[in-house]
């Protein structure tokens, strides 16, 4: 629809009504729910997911054209990238409730909320802490926000090091009183320290920035998708959440179909001997120059040191063994939630995924599916938080720096100011990531696939 109006060189007077009959077609969608009779546009698109909530389009496209001036342009036309991000602002648009004197339009404007006017720290923010720490403004946006890890909060393979800006604004909404969780596939069982490694930066700037204990106990880690949960402490360190009991999250979340409390061992060990099965064959069918990890809970397939495996091969690898999971059992499948991916540079089954983590979250943590986000580079068919599509309202992302964007334009259509101090009056950031980077790089390096350290003089030759 968009293309044609370009070629007719006629986007700027349809444009916005395109974006409203999006709109119509999504609330059709909406309103048929589970009705065996296809919407128009499942009609048009047949593997059209769920929407978990309305979304503004037309406005959201306004906002973005009054920056971007899309139908300005005569020779190139609207991408898909630009579609992305007018999706990716219409979800978060849609998790704030409007308020009379608040336009979408006025909040998003930069004059207001951006650098530059006066506004110091986040000292100045509107915000009173009651004595057990919680904040008597809850944001007016989402409760909670989960997180892929690689490439959406630190580059691929690489650790949270050196992001200030992307720190302040976890920092910023973890005050308001939202839920931030990272939902990772990286899975090192309970092993507390190699998940940190992945986040000391982030961690020691909540503790420079003073967090308090009800603070950071809104911070959680869902390692290996949905099988190891951690929670970060009044010390500044992740610690296991235990998994039964009373407040233990298996034991919470039991209700769930199939959440990691009701996955018979047996199952679990049926699938993963076929994952490992399947990746053996491949590294010698396709002779690749890869290795075959097992672990409690995933089999990976990852390359040699200083060896690469094509995004062809990683492929064909999920795709065969897409084939014989769903074979298993005379055609029913392993019967338990996984996800098999391609992660860029390995190839992974994970018993369980991220929309198991997600619904899991929001069980523990009593928070509804319209007012959760997550946010992740993955969602082409065989990447890995497709899955959270089935159970939370999600933005695409495509790097920490898109990311950093997303969470700077919540705060702004929620009204938190979060300038930054005048040069020289307080330090950009409490925290010189530089340092940081140079420490943990100096004391050992991680081996991002098993989480095995590797000190510095093993890796010298
Ligand atoms: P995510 O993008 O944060 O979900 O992390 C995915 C990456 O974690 C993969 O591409 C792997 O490099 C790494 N990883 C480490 N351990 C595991 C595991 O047990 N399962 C899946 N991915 C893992
Ligand atoms: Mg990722």
């Amino acid at each position: 629809m968009l293309q044609h109006s370009f070629v007719l060189d006629a986007l700027e007077t349809t444009g916005a009504d395109t974006f409203s009959h999006f709109e119509v077609l999504i609330e059709e969608h909406r309103e048929l729910g589970d009705s065996p009779q296809p919407s128009r546009l499942q009609q048009l698109v047949p593997t059209i997911g769920t929407f978990h909530t309305h979304l503004p389009l037309r406005d959201a496209f306004m906002i973005y054209n009054e920056k971007h001036r899309l139908t300005k342009r005569k020779h190139i036309q609207i991408s898909f990238n630009e579609i992305r991000h007018i999706l990716n602002l219409a979800q978060i648009m849609a998790l704030r409730q409007e308020k009379d004197g608040e336009s979408p339009h006025d909040m998003m404007k930069s004059s207001r909320m951006g650098s530059g006017n006066g506004q110091a720290w986040d000292d100045d923010v509107d915000v009173t802490d009651t004595e057990d720490g919680a904040p008597v403004t809850q944001l007016n946006g989402p409760r909670l926000i989960s997180f892929d890890g690689d490439q959406t909060l630190y580059s691929d393979g690489a650790n949270f090091e050196e992001n200030p800006k992307l720190a302040n604004y976890l920092y910023l909404l973890l005050r308001h009183g939202v839920f931030i969780a990272v939902v990772t596939a990286a899975g090192y069982d309970y092993n507390v320290e190699k998940y940190e490694f992945r986040l000391s930066g982030l961690l020691k700037y909540f503790q420079k920035r003073g967090l308090t204990p009800a603070e950071c106990e809104r911070f959680y880690l869902f390692g290996g998708e949905c099988n190891y949960l951690l929670r970060l402490g009044s010390d500044y360190h992740l610690h296991p959440v235990p998994e039964d009991g009373p407040g233990g999250w298996c034991n919470a979340t039991k209700l769930l179909e199939d959440a990691p409390a009701n996955w018979p061992e047996s199952d679990i060990k049926a699938l993963l001997d076929v994952a490992e099965t399947n990746a053996k064959e491949t590294v010698a069918e396709l002779n690749l120059r890869g290795r075959v990890l097992r672990k409690r809970r995933s089999v990976g397939l990852v390359p040699r040191p200083d060896q690469e495996i094509t995004r062809e091969s990683l492929d064909e690898t999920i795709l065969r063994v897409h084939e014989r999971l769903r074979n298993m059992r005379e055609g029913q499948g392993p019967g338990l939630p996984y996800c098999a991916f391609n992660g860029g540079t390995d190839a992974w089954v994970d018993v369980g995924n991220k929309r198991v983590g997600v619904q899991v979250l929001q069980t523990f943590l009593g928070v509804e599916t319209a007012k959760t986000l997550h946010i992740g580079d993955q969602f082409l068919n065989t990447g890995n938080d497709y899955a959270a599509r089935a159970c939370a309202p999600c933005i695409w992302i495509i790097n920490p720096k898109e990311t950093t964007y997303i969470l700077k334009s919540i705060l702004r259509l929620a009204g938190v100011p979060f300038a930054l101090p005048a040069p020289g009056t307080v330090p950009a950031s409490p925290v010189d990531f530089k340092e940081v980077e140079r420490r943990s790089v100096a004391a050992a390096k991680m081996d991002v696939y098993s989480g095995e350290l590797i000190s510095k003089q093993q890796n010298q030759p």
